[in-house]
């Protein structure tokens, strides 16, 4: 069992996309790349009327800097006696039973606990893997740097984050086993608008980066994906099933209870194996997999979901490793050189409690650089580095990669994560290949040379 992704072989390079700077970066929080023509106008038609368990006059605290962090202002002390869903004794967290009526329950439960329904939209980081110890030699240890990574940026962004290592429910396994543990996560956290799934070989490598969630106001679920791909070229790799955003509401546990009818616990598994890869012509092994379920119903439109879909591909929302490991390098120096001839706020040191505010300051300061956008391309950081078919934990990686490309793209891509978490405590790996790490002049980078 392993929650890691399924192993897709290299996916073409992405379409190009249509650039405009459309979207001004005060209003894309922080985002400082240019977005699509196509994605500006959504933004600006105004897609402010679909469902949100926050009422309107709580969104207006957003705009307020003291809310920037949403683990503020909670009171955990308090739960009234009033019932909620949790007094249903029918209500299950398994995925067996249909779950009905829950943008009404947790509308009303936020609404018995008001400390948690100001502020801006909370995200719930998922991440998971196995209940057990990895086959790999270096498996385990690459689990727990990740895990720590994805800690990092948690807490530097004020996102709560759950790490799961149970198998909630046994036939559902490997890339299956997620769906049970987020329909559970929606339950235990009715104060998230948003459930984060990251895959355990997912790397964030852009501490900065803070998610667009304006950008998504109109939709339900968000997924790297390229339309073309999924519709003119029915490809199961059109799209990445290991990291993804889904808000919180009664679409998700319906979506999930029709994407779990494909899985190993449903009488139609064997079914959906065979139309999955009647499908996708690309796909190679013939088990029904979330990956290709998921491109399914986009391309199918079967269920009416897609149009709740965001297919997110304008920076790495997760982006494939081996696009981006062998330019870690380069970006590093990039950023060091921009920051050793920029303003000297980009090298004041400061608490890690106001990271994000210079986190802005440089989000804004590259913004105005060349060449800085995300995407193969540009030097600015990619948000999510994923190892795709790299299996850290099994060692059963796709034969297509080296143990080096997998295990050394690991270490690098944790490492160049890890340099912008260290600067704030006054340190630096050596390179991105080592372990040792110097500690950081006054001034850095300035007076490095
Ligand atoms: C794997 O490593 C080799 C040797 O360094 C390199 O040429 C190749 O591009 C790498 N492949 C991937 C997928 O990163």
């Amino acid at each position: 069992m392993q929650m890691q992704s399924s192993s897709c072989p290299p996916r073409p390079k992405s379409p190009p996309m249509a650039r405009s700077g459309l979207i001004p970066s005060s209003l894309a929080d922080g985002l400082v790349f240019t977005a699509g023509a196509f994605l500006a106008l959504l933004l600006f038609l105004g897609l402010y009327s679909f469902f949100s368990p926050t009422p309107i006059p709580n969104r207006l605290f957003s705009f307020s800097p003291s809310f920037s962090s949403s683990s503020s202002r909670i009171d955990d002390t308090y739960d009234p006696p009033d019932e909620t869903f949790y007094d249903d004794p029918t209500l299950t967290y398994t995925i067996d039973k249909p779950m009905s009526n829950w943008d009404e329950k947790r509308r009303h439960w936020l609404k018995l606990h008001p400390s948690f329904s100001g502020g801006k939209e909370r995200i719930l980081m998922v991440s998971g893997s196995q209940p057990y110890p990895c086959r790999s030699y270096h498996g385990d240890h690459i689990l727990l740097r990740s895990f720590k990574n994805k800690a990092d940026y948690c807490r530097l962004h004020g996102i709560e984050l759950f790490y799961n290592t149970a198998l909630l429910n046994p036939s559902m396994d490997f890339f299956w086993a997620k769906i049970p543990v987020i329909r559970a996560a929606m339950l235990a956290h009715p104060e998230a608008e948003w459930i984060w799934w990251v895959d355990s070989d997912a790397i964030i490598t852009d501490m900065d980066f803070s998610l667009p969630l304006d950008r998504y106001r109109g939709h339900n679920m968000v997924v790297n994906g390229w339309p073309q791909l999924i519709y003119e070229k029915k490809s199961w790799c059109s799209l990445n099933a290991g990291v993804f955003l889904i808000r919180n509401s009664q679409w998700a546990f319906d979506f999930m209870d029709e994407w779990a009818s494909m899985g190993p616990q449903s009488p139609d598994y064997e079914k959906w194996g065979k139309l999955q890869t009647s499908t996708f012509k690309d796909k190679m092994f013939p088990n029904s997999d979330d990956q290709s379920g998921l491109a399914y119903l986009i391309l199918t439109g079967k269920g009416g979901w897609r149009d709740k879909i965001y297919l997110e591909n304008e920076y790495y929302f997760q982006g494939y490793f081996a696009e981006i490991v062998g330019r870690l390098d380069e970006i590093s120096e990039q950023y060091v050189e921009e920051e050793q001839k920029g303003p000297a706020v980009l090298r004041r040191r400061h608490a890690e409690g106001v990271f994000l505010s210079y986190a802005k300051e440089r989000n804004t300061q590259h913004g105005k650089e060349k060449g800085v956008d995300t995407g193969p391309m540009g030097w600015r950081r990619p948000f999510v580095t994923h190892f795709t078919g790299c299996q850290p934990c099994s060692g059963d990686r796709n034969k297509v990669y080296s143990a080096d490309n997998c295990t050394m793209g690991m270490y690098k891509a944790l490492n160049f994560a890890d340099d912008q978490v260290l600067r704030i405590y006054g340190f630096r790996h050596a390179s991105l290949a080592s372990a040792d790490v110097q500690p950081l002049p006054f001034d850095y980078p300035r007076s490095e040379g």
